[in-house]
């Protein structure tokens, strides 16, 4: 069982330690599929892209490049189809105007028709100028083909292009850059995968989904075989303007997911969507935190943190009963009833930041709970516990104790320091539960929860790049909170985990 006070060691010490290596742990589903490259010089090119990322290609000379044909050619051998739900499908282009391989379907939905060649330019920006990061010369960029050292969002960075998925790992395909109208990004790059084309995949579709912050920040993108099991084909799909139809990293599937906000409490999850309150005027939910400085971009996160904050207090509500619907001993009854009272405080808080930098008194509006009734299957309660306890709650404490740490108001600072103290004992108290709740788990059991939380480490890790970096105020973006998730994940997450499964 996971001691108290040595995770919150661990997690200290997971900060506090230097710059952990990148995780590659990142097991998916082999892509094993047959792609034709038409290239620029009017030449088609047959991959083979096996497993081990063996590539055997052949070129000859057939004089067709228009889209039209590609398109025809798209339809592929060697793998059963059924008829493809992609009606109407319209060619995309690519930054140079080319057809890009990828299709818009009448309904919106986007898929990989075929393979092209990208333009392998690298990205529009300026060559390292700074003194911190992980390169300094292209000459350091060395994991990949055309590896280039730049100035990325925080220091330096290498940056990887492509011209065909051969430039890219087995389990990933090439991007062409300006191909998907909401990535911001125009350069041809890697993005994971598990089908490189639509021949690849029963349904015959094998679609690409961009992640989005919502504001028109920087987006990733997964691509993946639609199944007749997806929740979602495009964004319409989806409720609300904060939620996008994407592919969850490892288990390829398709879901409407929500940008969780950075620190937020444990969120409530409805079919492993968050749910939350909307944020309305009323002068009872926000504790007064000093001198109003206006500041739009704080206020509006603050308030984003507010409502996930709010609805973590559901999210406790339910553990409740969930627990005791299993019969959980009474100290697990006890934290978890306490962790919903931190979380009220916690909202007021975040409603006050809110406030101080300039957002009018406001508070919660009605919380929606169509279908957040207790769920009674114990192997669900086991999955959601991974994701909103021991994967969410763990990362998002680390985070809140580095924007502590960092805080240049005291105030501010001892603010955000009680909230990291409450969220490290509700991490500890996710990873007890588990603890708990696997206690008599078979070694199959086990296995089939490390590949949830593995699932979710690493939608966690892929997510959509966080721009807010502002660490005078608390707020850890860019490369540095990359580099903080992936040290907390390998230091506190899979440690966690070892100590549980006893691996
Ligand atoms: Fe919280
Ligand atoms: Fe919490």
């Amino acid at each position: 069982m996971t001691d108290l006070r040595a995770f919150r060691t661990t997690i200290l010490l997971a900060v506090a330690l230097g710059c952990g290596s990148k995780d590659t742990d990142t097991a998916s589903d082999t892509v094993d599929g047959d792609a034709d490259t038409d290239t620029d010089s009017d030449a088609d090119t047959d991959s083979d892209t096996d497993a081990d990322s063996d590539a055997d290609t052949d070129s000859d000379t057939d004089a067709d490049t228009d889209a039209d044909t590609d398109l025809a050619h798209s339809g592929h051998t060697g793998t059963t189809t059924t008829a493809s739900n992609c009606v109407n499908p319209q060619p995309i282009a690519d930054s140079r105007g080319q057809w890009s391989g990828l299709v818009r379907c009448a309904d919106g939905a986007v898929n990989r028709a075929t393979q092209r060649s990208c333009d392998p330019a690298p990205p529009p920006w300026s060559a390292c100028s700074q003194t911190f990061g992980s390169c300094s010369v292209d000459a350091d960029c060395t994991a990949g083909p055309n590896g280039r050292c730049l100035d990325v969002y925080f220091g330096c960075g290498c940056v990887y292009s492509c011209a065909t998925d051969t430039d890219c790992g087995a389990n990933e395909v090439c991007l062409c850059g300006g191909a998907m109208p909401t990535v911001t990004d125009s350069w041809s790059h890697c993005v994971p995968a598990n089908c490189a084309t639509d021949a690849d995949c029963a349904s015959g579709e094998c679609g690409v989904a961009v992640q989005t912050d919502g504001i028109g920040c920087p987006n990733y993108a997964l691509v993946g075989c639609r199944t007749p099991t997806d929740l979602c084909r495009e964004d319409g799909d989806c409720v609300g303007a904060d939620q996008f139809c994407t592919i969850r990293p490892v288990v390829f599937d398709w879901r409407c997911r929500t940008v969780p906000p950075l620190a937020c409490g444990r969120p409530l999850l409805v079919d492993e969507v968050p749910v939350h309150a909307v944020t309305t005027a009323r002068g009872d939910w926000s504790t007064p935190l000093g001198e109003t400085t206006e500041d739009p971009e704080l206020a509006e996160r603050w308030l984003r943190i507010a409502e996930m904050e709010h609805a973590s207090v559901a999210s406790f509500a339910r553990a409740t009963l969930e627990l005791m619907a299993l019969g959980a001993p009474p100290d697990l009854l006890v934290e978890t009833q306490r962790a919903a009272v931190d979380e009220v405080e916690h909202a007021r808080l975040a409603w006050g930041l809110a406030r101080r930098y300039g957002a009018p008194e406001c508070g919660p509006g009605p919380l929606p709970l169509d279908g957040a009734a207790p769920r009674r299957d114990r192997d669900a309660i086991v999955r959601g516990l991974v994701w909103e306890a021991c994967v969410g709650e763990t990362v998002a404490a680390a985070e809140l104790r580095e924007g502590a740490r960092l805080a240049a108001d005291p105030a501010l600072a001892a603010t955000l320091r009680r909230i990291a103290d409450d969220e490290e004992r509700h991490a500890a108290l996710g990873w007890r539960t588990l603890a708990w709740l696997l206690r008599d788990a078979t070694t199959q059991e086990l296995a089939a929860v490390e590949r949830e939380l593995e699932a979710a480490v690493g939608e966690l890790l892929a997510g959509p790049p966080e721009t807010l970096h502002r660490p005078e105020h608390g707020f850890v973006g860019g490369v540095a909170r990359d580099r903080l998730r992936a040290r907390v994940v390998e230091r506190v997450v899979r440690a966690g985990w070892r100590a549980i499964a006893k691996t």
